[in-house]
């Protein structure tokens, strides 16, 4: 069975591979089928930006499709940058400008009002128009100076108290075990097994079709 990941980003895609590797399926990309074109990401919410993504290139492809939002809610800034978080300081913007932007918005705010959480929604869509969802949020502070070398976006002003470190000071293969995104994946795990299921028992045959509708709805 395939599974599209719908990103263009080799990394998150390779991520996604790696925590989802025991599954009997064959990950392929959006250049793998062919499709060169961006879904605008023009809803309110992580969930609506994934849905629309997901529904959007199952569509496209024929294929089951998973795709996700992500982004930083901070408290103090009444949940942004939220889902503008990678257009927080506008086109052509790098990383370090954005969390720059966020640490200037911030000044002055006391270190216990600087409560944030990175967050991840993932969707899978069917080629037929079912849609499931599953969200996973890693909670911390934004500290006031940027702290380490791995991870990318705002990595390096989010800090975890339980590691008592930012999350770009973290080694890349604790970050894939703690972040919103493994916690998103293993969340979506037990509707994508059904989904290997369904599709397991329909190749089998007609006969097989009320055993793989019993495992889409579980
Ligand atoms: P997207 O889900 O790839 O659209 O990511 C949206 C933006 O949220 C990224 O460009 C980053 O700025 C931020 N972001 C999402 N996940 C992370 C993360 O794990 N670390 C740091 N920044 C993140």
């Amino acid at each position: 069975m395939k599974i599209l990941a719908a990103t263009h980003n080799k990394g998150k895609m390779r991520e996604y591979a790696e925590l989802l590797a025991d599954l009997p399926v064959a990950w392929v990309s959006l250049s793998d089928v062919g499709i060169e074109t961006d879904v605008e990401e023009t809803g309110d919410t992580f969930e609506e930006n994934a849905c629309l993504k997901a529904a959007t290139y199952a569509c496209q492809s024929g294929l089951l499709t998973l795709a996700d939002d992500s982004g930083l809610e901070v408290e103090a800034l009444y949940g942004a940058p939220g889902v503008q978080s990678a257009r927080y300081a506008g086109p052509g913007a790098s990383d370090e400008d954005r969390y720059r932007l966020l640490l200037a918005n911030l000044e002055g705010v006391p270190d216990e009002k600087r409560k944030a959480r990175f967050v991840c929604v993932i969707a899978i869509a069917t080629p037929h128009g079912k849609v499931f969802t599953a969200e996973g949020a890693r909670g911390g502070y934004i500290i006031h100076e940027p702290r380490g070398e791995h991870g990318f976006g705002y990595d390096p002003v989010f800090w975890i108290p339980g590691y008592r470190a930012t999350m770009a000071e973290l080694e890349p293969e604790v970050k894939n075990r703690i972040s919103h995104r493994a916690l998103a994946v293993k969340a979506i795990r037990p509707r994508l097994e059904r989904l290997v299921r369904y599709d397991s028992a329909l190749s089998l045959g007609a006969e097989h079709r009320d055993e793989a509708e019993a495992a889409s709805n579980e």
